[in-house]
């Protein structure tokens, strides 16, 4: 995966180059928030115009809500946007005005789900931490051939994502992913041909790749 990523990740404005330093946590975190339940393209031109305005936690924390909120105007789920300024002002009031690096420590503020503290945890600060969307779930549903329906798979998914996961680049590793989810192991019509998991895939191996992840019958 990690090889793959290298030659094939997407760049995207919140990623730092290839074998860069790792990107800000702050930026990081905005992303992450942003694209929970927005697609890449629609979160883009938020994201900049965020960070112009906004370029660090501290200029976040001081905002008003008001214009917070106008400007987030479109994204949708608007508790985001609240859990957005809550966040910046406990990490501005309660840790210095900089972000805590583990996983546990980030869960504790505003906001920050599992998804959101494993992703920050892993890319901004290069810990190991199991990240698992809906996209991950996808590719390891099929890549086991996992037989348990969603949403009742969702602890088996994460102990496997967990197996796989390696203790180096784990941030790399999450955000290959991601985008081998969204854009090879796609709900219809996988792209197998270019995956580089194909040989080891049990659900390809079964002719099953659509079947995966199983849902439980409407
Ligand atoms: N979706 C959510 N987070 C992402 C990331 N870091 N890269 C690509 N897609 C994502």
């Amino acid at each position: 995966m990690l090889a793959w990523y290298d030659v094939h990740r997407r760049t995207l404005p919140w990623r730092a180059g290839p074998s860069g330093p790792h990107p800000d946590p702050y930026a990081v975190w905005l992303s992450e928030v942003m694209l929970q339940q927005t697609t890449v393209a629609a979160v883009k031109p938020y994201y900049a115009r965020f960070l112009e305005r906004w370029p660090t936690v501290e200029a976040m924390a001081a905002a008003d809500d008001a214009d917070v909120m106008a400007a987030w105007a479109g994204l949708g789920y608007y508790a985001r946007a609240r859990n957005l300024i809550a966040c910046a002002r406990a990490v501005a009031a309660d840790h210095d005005g900089r972000f805590p690096d583990t996983e546990e420590a980030l869960r504790s503020l505003p906001g920050l789900g599992a998804y959101t503290a494993a992703a920050v945890a892993a890319i901004a600060f290069g810990q190991r931490a199991v990240v698992v969307d809906a996209n991950v779930e996808r590719v390891v549903a099929r890549l086991f051939a996992v037989e348990r329906p969603l949403p009742a798979a969702r602890p088996e998914l994460r102990r496997l994502t967990d197996t796989i996961t390696p203790d180096a680049r784990a941030g790399d590793f999450a955000q290959a992913m991601m985008d081998l989810g969204s854009t090879i192991c796609t709900p219809r019509a996988p792209a197998c041909a270019l995956c580089p998991l194909s040989a080891d895939c049990a659900a390809r191996a079964a002719c099953a790749q659509e079947d995966y992840p199983r849902k439980v019958a409407k």
